[in-house]
């Protein structure tokens, strides 16, 4: 009764409210990265908010990401947040519908497959995929135009990632059923699905079936290739997957191979898309970048622009300077959530936060805070070189190797000092990290040397985001003006 009437003073501040289940989620929802700004200037970095129904606790800067991303497995969970949004679209004994042990098993897996040999292959790979999709691409006819970039890039993003990831064969099948399935079963990915997840709902039904028909799709392949035995001489990810043993000693079952697949494409799509979509955007602000762009790849591998190899990639800095500084601002996943599994004291405050929270990261604050980042919100590549106004002031913490830890699926950087963390940081960090950078980079070193980019009003007007969707992305519509290079 005590609890009821007086507020737990070790709790950490709430914001304010007028309606008991709606709490903050419309102010939360509309704008995160400001919600987030405004309450922290008011409260400081650590406060609580209603998230339909759901106290939920914010705790931002490098300390905050810390005090959550590396929580211990007794203290902090993901999968009971996660599980109903990605079970049904990857399928059932994969990532968050197992316990931990097993996802960080199955990210080892996932991960071995992502070699620099591998890389190797894909450059060419996705440099392909970029050159065919401008050739036969109805809107990229003629001299100039204006586009609608995230449409653009959502198929760029599909086609070059799964041709890469899972090869030729399963690529050409996007041409014939599988872009739609993947429509599909990319509707199970909303936040109402948050809520609706179980509702017999005429797109929850959609997702249901397209799951199924995908997963067949790679489980029918995966039997042919167990069949063919030796003969199969294809090395890619789907076969490493086959010949994986979970240390317990049991392989790897197929329809969890099937499932693995699908996330592997699943979980960089709307990521990799939408950041992709922002470099466009930013360089359509920016033309003078873009001609940098272009004179950095003439100086460095030779004015007849040879077809784009891996290693190539590390000679461009302000091509991989582009993607890293775009994923500064434009951070697709703005809150990254856990339950709090035990009371859990916020090192450095009185604060103690109950089972009842569950606890909200949110990296982009730190990303964009003056303190770290002179001129924030000024999208500077140039900032990432060292001699920069721009220049991180802790530039030490951010570009330097950090504290490393392993927890399961090799040494991952805790993240503890950066505040730079757009793949996340600890036990669940992305895997995709390089490729995505790898795929990003290479789709810009390829758009650089067809196109010129600007506005189409030739001001810099800057494009609002959108958070309506887990991942935040460009308003539409987006359009940006290209022109062919002679
Ligand atoms: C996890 C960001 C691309 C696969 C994460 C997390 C972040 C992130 C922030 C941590 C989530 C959490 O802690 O709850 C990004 C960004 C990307 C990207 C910004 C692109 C620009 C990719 C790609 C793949 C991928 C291309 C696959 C090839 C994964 C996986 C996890 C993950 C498997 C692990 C989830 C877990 O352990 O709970 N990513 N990602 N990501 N990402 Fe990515």
């Amino acid at each position: 009764a005590k609890q009821l009437l007086f507020k737990n003073p070790n709790e950490p501040p709430m914001v304010f409210h007028w309606f008991p289940f709606i709490g903050s989620t419309i102010t939360y929802g509309m704008d995160p990265p400001k919600f987030f700004q405004e309450n922290r200037a008011k409260f400081g970095d650590v406060f609580t908010f209603i998230l339909l129904g759901k106290k939920t606790t914010v705790a931002v800067g490098p300390a905050g990401n810390d005090f959550i991303l590396n929580g211990k497995l007794k203290d902090v969970n993901a999968e009971e947040i996660y599980t109903v949004l990605t079970t049904p679209v990857f399928g059932r004994d994969v990532v968050y519908d197992c316990p931990n042990a097993k996802l960080m098993e199955q990210k080892k897996f996932m991960k071995i497959a992502l070699t620099t040999e591998a890389f190797r292959s894909y450059v060419p790979i996705i440099a392909g995929e970029v050159q065919s999709y401008f050739k036969r691409d109805p809107d990229f006819k003629g001299k100039s135009g204006i586009v609608d970039i995230p449409k653009k890039m959502a198929e760029i993003t599909i086609f070059t990632a799964s041709h890469a990831l899972q090869g030729s064969a399963i690529r050409r099948k996007f041409d014939e059923s599988l872009a739609a399935l993947y429509h599909d079963l990319d509707m199970g990915f909303t936040p109402i699905n948050f809520m609706l997840h179980w509702a017999p709902l005429p797109w929850n039904r959609k997702r249901d079936h397209a799951q199924r028909t995908v997963a067949k799709i790679y489980m029918d392949t995966i039997k042919e290739r167990r069949a063919k035995g030796d003969a199969d001489k294809e090395l890619d990810i789907m076969k490493h997957l086959m010949n994986s043993s979970y240390k317990n000693g049991t392989p790897v079952p197929d329809h969890e191979v099937a499932h693995m697949m699908i996330a592997l494409l699943m979980a960089g799509q709307h990521s990799s898309s939408s950041t992709g979509s922002w470099i466009m955007l930013r360089l359509a602000q920016n033309p003078r970048i873009v001609e940098e762009l272009y004179q950095e790849q003439v100086k460095a591998l030779g004015a007849d622009l040879p077809p784009l190899a891996y290693e190539d990639l590390a000679k461009l800095p302000l091509n991989q300077a582009v993607v890293k500084e775009t994923l500064r601002l434009h951070a697709p996943i703005h809150s990254i959530m856990r339950a709090v599994k035990q009371p859990m004291p916020v090192p450095g405050t009185k604060y103690v936060i109950p089972t009842t929270h569950t606890l909200l990261a949110a990296p982009g604050v730190s990303a964009s805070d003056p303190s770290y980042f002179p001129n924030p919100g000024v999208w500077d590549p140039h900032r990432w070189q060292s001699d920069s106004v721009n220049a991180p002031t802790i530039v030490r913490n951010v570009v330097e190797e950090e504290e490393k830890v392993d927890y399961g699926y090799g040494l991952v950087s805790k993240g503890v000092a950066s505040p730079y963390l757009p793949f996340g940081a600890g036990r669940h960090r992305c895997i995709g990290e390089h490729f995505a950078n790898v795929q990003l980079q290479t789709i810009v070193a390829e758009i650089v040397r067809l196109f010129k980019l600007s506005n189409v009003d030739g001001g810099n007007t800057i494009i609002g985001t959108d958070y309506a969707s887990l991942f935040s992305r460009p308003l539409e519509p987006a359009k940006i003006r290209w022109e062919r290079r002679a």
